[in-house]
Parts: C-alpha cells; sequence; structure tokens
C-alpha cells in the first residue's frame, strides 16, 4: 500500500508512448508549481491495436510503480486507451489516489457543431470498449457521430515516420468524408487518442479551416487542479519548480526507445526546454 499522499508529491502520467507529451504540456501550464514523472510504455505499445487484458496489465504495472517508487500525489492517465479500459479498476486498486483519465471529446464537439455531424478519430480498442459506447449514448440525438478507428497512425507518430502519418491522415480523412451517413458535413473533428494531438497541424491543414479538431488535454489539465485542490494535494506556489533548476521538475521514463521520447521532447515542448527522457525497465 502506498504511504499517504503529500503536496509535495510528483503527480503520475503515463501513456502508451509519447502521445500524453500533448496532455504534460497542458498539465505544465496549468500547474506549473508541480512535479512530473512521465511514463510512455513505448516497449509495450501500441496499446489501441491490442486486446484490453493486456493495456489493463500495463496500467496496473505502471501505476504500482510509481505509487510505489515516486509516491505519486496524483495519476494522469494520458491515455484514452488505458482510460477506457483500466480507470474503473485503478480507482478501486487506489482508492484515496485522486486518478484522472481522458476520454474522446463528444459533449463539447456536440455543442460546438453547426452542421452536427462530427467525425471522431481514436483507437480500435477505445471505440469498441463500453466506456467509449456509454459517452457515445449520452450525446444528443440530433448529433451524428461518425467514427473511424485508425489504425497504425499512434505508431506512424511514435516512430516519428512523416511518410506513414501524412498517408495514415489522408486516408482516414477520405473514409469519414466519404461516409455515407452523411461524412460531407463533418465540420468538427474530435482527437479521440492523444498521439493525434501532436499532428493536429497536419490534420487541420487535411481537413481545411472549416473543420474544428478538438482534443482535450487542457480539459483533463483543469479537471486535475479540480481533483488536487478537493484533496488538498495542490502544492503551494513557490514550493515546487519556482525553486529547482530548470528541468527538475518533470521526469520523463521510456518503457521502450528513450531516443524517441527524446526526440519527442524536442518536438513538441512542454515547457521545459532541457528535459531528456530516461530509459525505464518495468516488464
Ligand atoms: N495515446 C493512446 C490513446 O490516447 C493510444 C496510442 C496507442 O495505440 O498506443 O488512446
Amino acid at each position: 500500500m502506498p504511504s499517504p499522499a503529500t503536496a509535495n508529491g510528483p503527480i503520475g502520467v503515463f501513456d502508451s508512448g509519447i502521445g500524453g507529451l500533448s496532455v504534460l504540456a497542458a498539465l505544465k501550464r496549468e500547474l506549473p508549481q508541480e512535479q512530473f514523472v512521465y511514463i510512455g510504455d513505448a516497449g509495450h505499445a501500441p496499446y489501441g491495436e491490442r486486446d484490453t487484458a493486456h493495456v489493463l496489465q500495463r496500467s496496473q504495472r505502471l501505476a504500482d510503480y510509481l505509487c510505489t517508487r515516486h509516491q505519486v500525489k496524483a495519476l494522469v492517465l494520458a491515455c484514452n486507451t488505458a482510460t477506457a479500459a483500466a480507470v474503473a479498476r485503478l480507482r478501486a486498486r487506489y482508492p484515496s489516489l485522486p486518478i484522472v483519465g481522458i476520454e474522446p471529446a463528444l459533449k463539447p464537439a456536440a455543442a460546438q457543431s453547426t452542421s452536427g455531424v462530427v467525425a471522431v478519430m481514436a483507437t480500435r480498442s477505445t471505440l469498441a470498449s463500453d466506456k467509449f459506447q456509454t459517452l457515445l449514448s449520452a450525446q444528443p440525438p440530433s448529433v451524428r457521430f461518425i467514427l473511424q478507428a485508425c489504425d497504425g497512425l499512434a505508431a506512424a507518430i511514435e516512430q516519428a515516420d512523416l511518410p506513414a502519418i501524412e498517408s495514415l491522415s489522408q486516408r482516414y480523412l477520405q473514409a469519414l468524408r466519404q461516409h455515407p451517413d452523411g461524412g460531407k458535413h463533418i465540420d468538427t473533428v474530435v482527437l479521440g487518442c492523444t498521439h493525434y494531438a501532436l499532428i493536429s497541424d497536419t490534420l487541420g491543414s487535411l481537413w481545411g479551416p472549416q473543420v474544428s479538431l478538438i482534443e482535450a488535454g487542457q480539459p483533463v489539465a483543469r479537471r486535475t487542479r479540480q481533483v488536487l485542490q478537493a484533496a488538498d494535494l495542490l502544492q503551494a506556489v513557490g514550493q515546487g519548480t519556482a525553486h529547482m533548476p530548470p528541468s527538475s521538475g518533470t521526469q520523463c521514463l521510456s518503457t521502450g526507445d528513450p531516443a524517441l521520447l527524446d526526440q519527442a521532447l524536442r518536438d513538441w515542448q512542454v515547457g521545459e526546454p532541457n528535459l531528456r527522457a530516461s530509459a525505464l525497465y518495468l516488464p
């Protein structure tokens, strides 16, 4: 069992790889005084095309490691696929630990869409999950959601494989636009995988200026602030990174090739220019 959390502890954040950096960046903007331990589970990714048992087992492994080795005071699942598969089980396993998950932003998309046709790009596993189906059934019937499982796209982003990113993005956009259920009227696209938020520029230029892309990094960061506040675990301003050297507020670990996480940290600024990734062996 973990020792009782204190406001001085770090916040644990994990994803199957680099995708969660889009959430980490939002967390660091929202909570600049906090410390973070980020794990990209690239050695066991992609999650989105694996079975639920695998994602559940990895999520528990990462949560246990973050609790026992880093005494995290809260956990952020910066991965839609892991949230769908594991957030309920993690909450049961750690009843006193604040745990924040991420899910595709269907509600904001429904509120924003004027055409009433919304595309959802996510992993196969997220779209097939009970959690997602429940979320979908809670949306207003006046809005039509067209779902697209984007096999291979997270892996291409993870590998920084630009030709594959471009061609898969094109392929899925075309499939959505040509969807018989009103695809040509799509005016809002939900990025339901944290990896896709990292390529929002590419996706934005393919979809064009009439279409809005929605991701959930910022709402997750705000929610994290709320749950920390409610548990009286917010780091007091001036107590955290303000007194530390520039790169000590965040630790980044990869169970795969740390060079890929390193490259991603350079490409996708998370607010600490000198941040470097280290390898983590966690079979
Ligand atoms: N980034 C993860 C998500 O938000 C999934 C990527 C993967 O398939 O591993 O769902």
